[in-house]
């Protein structure tokens, strides 16, 4: 059977340019269609693209040309890395010309019948799929600092019940988009504000963990205070978190609860899970953006520096490379995910 066809919407930006990057070389995959803004459509990709990966620009995707994000393009699947102010319309377009769309953008990502997929994390979840009337589907990702931070919770909530949750975020620059914070703005300098960012990580985790009950996802009762910073890093976000636990824990137990955690992906053997999802480091100054955002290909997340919290009762330090882990290799392992446990519903199979 061949590759399955995918297109990619917003594919000049910073998520664009990381799903063509690990999309040349899939397995299941084949890029047939890119698609951005009427500022892109029409030209070359090579001429319409500021590509800044550390990977060169693959040759047949530069002389692709791009299209206006209108649902007639070759593909079954869209994955789109769409600005959210455009994204909303564009992507309910798509589901409904029959298109399996798999978002990064916030705009569908609290609606009831669409799963905010974190496959290690909430595959069940997928369930509310079958309520969406669409031809095609909505499936999202979670904001880029709540993926590391939901993951890194997901172990400790299932064995000791996680009550409340202080986070302070040092975020990368490529999480702003291309061209991002202007350099005058950043370097030298720390800002301590990123518009919408602290709400999005108070309410995603939320729907996240929750649970389903009667085919809907009922949130968790979590209190979650988010303060976010914008750093002079490049990828990977740091996040400084402390928690509040139901049942008592010793600290051997939260790490062993993070060092044997794994999740569906990881027994299906999905093309882009991690082998182990959550590392820890006994290391006092790890993990570091610089030194750890790339462990396992980018997917895995770190955590480090577990000790007593004398205000809640422990913090800790995670790290997820935001446009890999955080935004388009989960969109990826999410479209793996629903090829593989829920093939009739999308009528898509694994090539081979
Ligand atoms: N960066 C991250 O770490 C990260 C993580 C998680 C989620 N996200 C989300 O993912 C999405 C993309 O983020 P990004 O950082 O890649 O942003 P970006 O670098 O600014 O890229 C935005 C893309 O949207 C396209 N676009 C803009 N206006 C459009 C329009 N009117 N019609 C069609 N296409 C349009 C742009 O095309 P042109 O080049 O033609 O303008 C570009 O391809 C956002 O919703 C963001 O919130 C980002």
């Amino acid at each position: 059977m061949p590759k399955i066809p995918v297109a990619i919407l917003g594919a000049t930006g910073s998520v664009g340019q990381k799903f063509i990057e690990r999309l040349i070389h899939h397995p299941w995959f084949e890029i047939t269609a890119l698609a951005a803004s009427d500022r892109s459509a029409g030209k070359r990709y090579r001429d319409a693209v500021n590509w800044f990966q550390q990977t060169p620009l693959p040759p047949s995707i530069g002389e692709m040309v791009i299209h206006p994000c209108k649902p007639h393009l070759e593909g079954k699947i869209v994955f789109s890395g769409l600005d959210s102010r455009v994204a909303g319309e564009i992507e309910t377009a798509f589901a409904q010309a029959g298109y399996l769309v798999i978002s990064n953008s916030r705009n569908h990502r609290l609606d009831a019948d669409v799963p905010l997929l974190l496959p290690e994390v909430n595959p069940d979840h997928l369930a509310v799929l079958d309520q969406q009337q669409t031809p095609g589907k909505i499936v999202t990702n979670s904001n880029c600092s709540t993926m590391g931070l939901v993951m890194a919770l997901k172990p400790l909530h299932d064995q000791f019940g996680v009550k409340a949750v202080h986070v302070v975020t040092l975020q990368a620059l490529s999480g702003a988009g291309y061209p991002g914070v202007a350099s005058l703005d950043i370097l030298d300098n720390v800002i301590p504000y990123i518009g919408g960012e602290e709400d999005k990580i108070e309410t995603e985790p939320l729907k996240m963990l929750g649970h389903l009950q009667n085919g809907s996802i009922q949130p968790a009762h979590i209190q979650i205070s988010a303060a976010c910073n914008r750093v002079a890093v490049v990828d990977g976000h740091l996040e400084c978190v402390s928690i509040q636990l139901k049942t008592a824990a010793t600290k051997a137990q939260l790490i062993e609860a993070w060092t044997t955690f794994r999740g569906l992906p990881q027994e299906l053997e999905l093309p882009s899970a991690p082998r182990q999802p959550l590392h820890y480091f006994h290391e006092d100054k790890y993990p570091q953006p610089k030194l750890h955002r790339q462990i396992e290909d980018g997917m895995a997340v770190s955590i480090g520096r577990l000790r007593e919290c004398p205000v809640l009762d422990w913090k800790f330090v995670v790290l997820s490379h935001n446009t890999v882990r955080g935004a388009a290799g989960c969109a990826i392992l999410n479209a793996e995910l629903i090829i593989k446990t829920r093939r009739d519903s999308v009528g898509l199979s694994i090539p081979g």
